[in-house]
């Protein structure tokens, strides 16, 4: 058991992406970094902290110079730069230099923001993600994008920053709840439908181990996600072309997440995305409706909302065209030309749009 897959940047190794199913390897893992001299802070949430603090830091202790922790409350409207600010005087009051580490211990907020304080703190120190939630062992945890929100504007503040290690303890998924769960199977399921359509087809035919968390079968899909991610990086580390692509489903997606005040989870916002955006593609005639069909059930099955109450159509497009992701005044939408492969398309109308948000909004 256990993989091992090295991201690169230019040709040249960056960082290990380990996956185990425990924190059993994690102090070899640690080790290599030398830290006897070291001090490392352990950054995450008041949820994550009952459950994986001691154990993590436990291990730290037992090869770091001095272990710090630093936690704050859990969610969403915590990533912003106040809290980064109670970091940095932890952080200076403990003297760390730039010779010392901060470990990201949870899911995306955690890893956003421990990445962006270790981006700036002293024009960067090293990190070290380990990641607890679905999405954040298949999605945030790679590719070096860290950041906070700045009052309703998410990511708004942020820095490329590469972690030193990504220690993905599979494990860490038995005790998220069903929903966090299946906001990670959003991000999964687009990974299948824009780069391998084996692997679309794989999930929905292993729905059941999914769902009832089978270890080696999650370990099995969070490795295959992390290779695709990895190679879209790998190829646009700084999103100036094909790393797009894994923003699928976010065009109309986030401005529901938006429109929704953030209540909704970041992958079911994802997943009703792909389904507009899919629907699109059936009215351009690029797909039968069966295959819209056949993506809704498989949605349902992995426990994702397919519809959203409440919203308009007008200003889910309005706050779509306000979206960052905007590109001198053309929206960058993408779309699938089969399954297994996505493309950018800068022409889609509003009126198309319009037609894919008609399938979601209730
Ligand atoms: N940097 C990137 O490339 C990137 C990509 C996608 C998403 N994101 C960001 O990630 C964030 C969403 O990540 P998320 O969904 O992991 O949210 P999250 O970090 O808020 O975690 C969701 C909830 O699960 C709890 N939790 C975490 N691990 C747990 C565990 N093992 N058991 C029980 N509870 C656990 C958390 O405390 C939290 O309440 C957003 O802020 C989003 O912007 C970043
Ligand atoms: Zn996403």
């Amino acid at each position: 058991m256990g993989k091992r897959i090295p991201v690169h940047k230019d040709g040249a190794f960056i960082y290990d992406i380990v996956m185990e199913q425990s924190f059993q390897r994690l102090l070899e893992e640690l080790k290599v970094f030398d830290l006897a001299e070291r001090k490392l802070c352990i950054v995450t949430d008041s949820n994550v902290a009952p459950l994986y603090l001691e154990e993590v830091e436990a291990i730290a202790k037992s090869c770091c110079g001095q272990v710090e922790h630093f936690i704050f409350q859990a969610g969403e409207e915590q990533k912003n730069l106040d809290t980064v600010k109670v970091l940095y005087e932890k952080l200076i009051l403990s003297r760390f230099d730039r010779h010392d580490y901060l470990l990201a211990l949870g899911g995306g907020v955690v890893g956003d923001l421990c990445g962006y304080a270790a981006a700036t703190y002293l024009r960067g120190i090293s990190f070290i993600q380990v990641p607890t939630t679905l999405l954040s062992q298949v999605d945030s945890s790679i590719g070096g994008k860290t950041g906070v929100d700045f009052d309703s504007y998410k990511n708004m503040v942020g820095a490329f920053h590469m972690p030193k290690l990504v220690y993905t303890n599979i494990g860490t998924l038995k005790t998220l709840t069903d929903e966090q769960f299946s906001s990670g199977m959003g991000e999964i399921i687009k990974h299948g439908l824009i780069r391998d359509e084996e692997y679309y087809r794989w999930l929905s035919a292993h729905g059941e181990e999914i769902n009832a968390r089978d270890l080696s079968v999650c370990e099995e899909m969070v490795l295959i996600s992390n290779e695709i991610k990895r190679g879209v990086v790998e190829k646009d580390p700084t999103e100036q072309g094909d790393r797009a692509l894994l923003n699928f489903g976010h065009t109309l997606g986030h401005a529901i997440e938006k429109l929704a005040d953030f209540k909704l989870m970041h992958g079911h916002c994802v997943g009703l995305g792909c389904i507009a955006a899919m629907a699109i593609s059936v009215e351009r005639g690029v797909f039968a409706e069966e295959e819209l069909d056949s993506l809704i059930k498989m949605m349902k099955q992995f426990g994702l909302p397919v519809t959203v109450q409440g919203l308009s159509c007008e200003d889910v497009i309005e706050t779509t065209k306000s979206d960052k992701k905007m590109d001198s005044g053309t929206i960058r939408f993408i779309l699938l030309n089969k399954i297994g492969n996505a493309y950018i398309d800068k022409n889609v109308t509003e009126e198309e749009m319009a037609m894919g948000l008609h399938k979601i909004l209730t």
